[in-house]
């Protein structure tokens, strides 16, 4: 949010999403600290500076207090965030509930948490109406900072109630919605018992739009499918109003990594690896406490596997994990030369789905890392934590093979970032099909453990010439899809569609 640029002409864009890019840790009474929060949405939406930006959003904290609330706006505003201030009762049904624990697993095809099905059938409605009374929060927000001409541009499945809210309180906004996850074919949505008024508030926003040709498909099918409305090449139609609807790729600020290279500490992190993983003794590596100690291993000349995901159940950990132990088990030759560093960023963490995910990763690396470990080395090393930026692109710089293996995805990110790293080394990427980076990948199913143990293979003994033909279609991509054009495009068609409903109205 650091939006410094000082061009007086630049537009004005309100960015909606249900997290800030920051979020907040209350160090005294009125006195606060603000922390890069993760995540996909943060990480695109931070390279974007064509506009003069504001962040409408939850700053991941409760504040019941006005001397809190106070201080937090006034520390905000210096990134140009607004928050909504947001209590514990409506997190919880609100954040927790609906939209972690029904439509997060749903738009990602897992279905409704096995155990407490019927429970979660009984908290629906309580949830839903946490869900509205959250949206409308959001849109008061916006209503107070909004100045006539604004872009406003709500994101993700948090905020599906949002453009409706916003319509009802001024028709000539100009709304833009965009999902960050899949959106489910029809036939999934249908067992949503919200079906209706979620598709019926989206449908209020002037434009929509998907990562995927697919999601954008699987919308509109909806929305002819269950509110029998009619589905055109531009969108959908509904009593002569048309909302726009269409696929816009996101990408990275990739030029931030490439820059990031460059720079000292990433150099330094960059040197303490690659001196450890050649086996020299006596290097201490900054990047964090955890890591070193568990770096202190003897680990000679080993190849470097990486995984970077949110703990989340649609990231594929223990898929991935389970691919790699198939690995080590077909092909002992590698016990000792290769290791897998998985990144494992800790997320909602009061979700029960969740807390039961992270023990269960936990119990597999535990099995596996007794099995082929030895006195001086392990296979898997795995953290519940995040890096900071300078050693997360130091350690996409030294890896051989990135597994970006989630099980599906609204646009998996880290592969772009580690491409965007890779200029000098030319690693692989595993990567699940069907995401828009796919010519240099290997790509893979991750629920076919067969198939990753055996492309690990592949991708470990890959001669020097196809590495980096495959780098060089991947770095064509990701330096060419950026975030910037992805927001621009976005932008620039929602002003486009406004102007031409208003020429049909005139007609
Ligand atoms: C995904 C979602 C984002 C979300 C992020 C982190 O990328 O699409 O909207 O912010 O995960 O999840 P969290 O629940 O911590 O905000």
């Amino acid at each position: 949010c650091e939006r410094q640029d000082s061009r007086a002409s630049r537009e004005r864009l309100l960015v909606v999403a249900n997290r800030l890019p920051v979020s907040a840790v209350r160090r005294g009474v009125d006195s606060w600290h603000l922390e890069i929060s993760v995540g996909g949405l943060v990480s695109a939406l931070l390279g974007v500076k064509e506009f003069e930006t504001r962040w409408i959003g939850w700053a991941g904290v409760n504040v019941p207090d006005e001397i809190g609330q106070r201080a937090l706006i006034k520390a905000l505003a210096e990134k140009r965030c607004i928050p909504v201030f947001l209590d514990e009762e409506i997190v919880h049904q609100y954040y927790n509930g609906y939209c972690n624990n029904i439509l997060w697993p749903l738009f990602h095809y897992l279905g409704l948490p096995q155990e407490d099905r019927l429970a979660t059938t009984r908290s629906f409605q309580s949830q839903f109406d946490a869900y509205k009374k959250a949206n409308q929060m959001f849109a008061e927000v916006v209503k107070e900072h909004y100045v006539e001409g604004d872009v406003v541009w709500c994101h993700d499945y948090h905020l599906m109630f949002l453009p409706k809210c916003l319509k009802e309180r001024n028709r000539k906004m100009k709304v833009g919605w965009f999902l960050h996850t899949p959106f489910p074919s029809s036939e999934i949505h249908r067992t949503l018992p919200s079906r209706l008024e979620l598709l019926r508030s989206v449908l209020a926003a002037d434009l929509v739009g998907f990562h995927t040709y697919d999601y954008a498909r699987h919308f509109v099918s909806a929305c002819t499918r269950i509110l029998g409305l009619e589905g055109t090449p531009e969108g959908v139609e509904d009593q002569g109003r048309l909302t726009r609807v269409a696929a816009f790729p996101i990408g990275i600020d990739s030029d931030r990594f490439i820059r990031a290279l460059e720079l000292p500490q990433v150099q330094d992190h960059m040197k303490e690896l690659k001196e450890r993983f050649a086996g020299r003794k006596g290097i201490l590596m900054q990047i964090c406490e955890q890591f070193i100690e568990l770096l202190m291993v003897n680990v000679n000349n080993c190849k470097v596997m990486l995984g970077v995901d949110r703990l989340d159940m649609i990231k594929g950990i223990p898929q991935k994990i389970l691919a790699f132990e198939k690995f080590l088990e077909e092909n002992p030759n590698w016990r000792d030369k290769v290791v897998l560093l998985q990144i494992a960023v800790p997320t909602r963490t009061d979700v029960p789905e969740y807390q039961k995910l992270t023990s269960q990763v936990h119990e597999i690396v535990g099995r596996i890392n007794g099995r082929f470990g030895t006195l001086t080395a392990v296979p898997i090393h795995h953290l519940d934590r995040s890096l900071d930026f300078h050693a997360l692109c130091a350690l996409y710089a030294v890896t051989d093979v990135a597994l970006v293996t989630s099980l599906r995805d609204g646009m998996n990110l880290v592969s772009y970032e580690f491409v965007a790293c890779q200029a000098s080394k030319k690693g692989v990427l595993i990567l699940r099909a069907a995401q828009s980076l796919g010519a240099g990948a290997i790509l893979v199913n991750p629920w076919n453990v067969t198939e990753v143990a055996s492309s690990i293979g592949y991708a470990l003994n890959m001669p020097a010439d196809e590495r980096e033909k495959r780098h060089h279609h991947n770095f064509v991509h990701v330096t060419t899809h950026t975030s910037q054009e992805w927001a621009a495009t976005f932008v620039s068609e929602l002003n486009d569609t406004i102007v031409e409903a208003q020429l049909r109205t005139r007609q």
